[in-house]
C-alpha cells in the first residue's frame, strides 16, 4: 500500500488542488489531505470549515481505487509524515516562483527525514494561475471565481463574506 500526504493551507479548496488530488489517485492506494495548522497565518475558514470544505468537495471528484482522508496536523511535517507512515508528500508546482520555495523544502524535509520522498505534480494548464489567495482576492472584491473553485466553496465563502456569488 502507497500512501501519500497532500499538505497544505486549503484555504479554501480550489479546483488546481482537486485535480492535483485526482490526478494523484492514480499513483497511490491512499492519500492523505493535511490541513497545515499554522498560527503564524491569518485564514479565513478555521482549521475545522477548511477540513469540511475538503470532505464535501472530494465528494465532487472521481478518486477510483485510492483512499482518500482529511486530516490536520501542526508542527514538523516530517513528524507527521513518519507517524501516519508516509511514503511521500505530494505538492503542486504551477509556475517557477513555486519552485523555489518547493525545492527549499523538499531538499531539508529528505535530509530531515530521507525515506519520505516529496513528489511534484505540474498544475493542469486551466488552473496553473489559480491560488486560494486569489480567488478569495478576487471574490471579496466582487469578481467571479466560477470554475475556479467547486460551487460548494463558492457558497462558503459567501455565507463568510456575507455577499451573494456572481455569474
Ligand atoms: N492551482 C493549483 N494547481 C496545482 N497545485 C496547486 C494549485 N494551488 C495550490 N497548489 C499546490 O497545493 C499545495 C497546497 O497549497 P496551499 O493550499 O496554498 O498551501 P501552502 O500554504 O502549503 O502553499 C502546494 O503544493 C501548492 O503549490
Ligand atoms: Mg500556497
Amino acid at each position: 500500500m502507497r500512501r501519500a500526504i497532500y499538505p497544505g493551507s486549503f484555504d479554501p479548496v480550489t479546483n488546481g488542488h482537486l485535480d492535483i488530488i485526482g490526478r494523484c489517485c492514480h499513483l497511490f492506494d491512499e492519500i492523505v489531505v493535511a490541513v497545515v495548522v499554522n498560527p503564524e497565518k491569518k485564514p479565513l475558514f478555521t482549521v475545522e470549515e477548511r477540513q469540511s470544505i475538503l470532505r464535501d468537495a472530494l465528494g465532487g471528484i472521481e478518486t477510483g481505487t485510492c483512499r482518500v482522508s482529511v486530516d490536520s496536523f501542526g508542527g514538523l511535517l516530517m513528524k507527521y509524515a513518519v507517524e501516519q507512515k508516509a511514503d511521500a508528500i505530494v505538492r503542486g508546482i504551477r509556475a517557477i516562483s513555486d519552485y523555489e520555495y518547493e525545492l527549499q523544502m523538499a531538499l531539508m524535509n529528505r535530509r530531515l527525514e530521507p525515506r519520505v520522498e516529496t513528489v511534484f505534480m505540474m498544475s493542469a494548464e486551466a488552473y496553473s494561475y489559480v491560488s486560494s489567495r486569489l480567488v478569495k482576492e478576487v471574490y471579496q472584491l466582487g469578481g467571479s471565481v466560477r470554475g475556479l473553485v467547486p460551487e460548494l466553496v463558492e457558497a462558503r465563502m459567501s455565507e463568510k463574506l456575507g455577499r451573494t456569488s456572481h455569474q
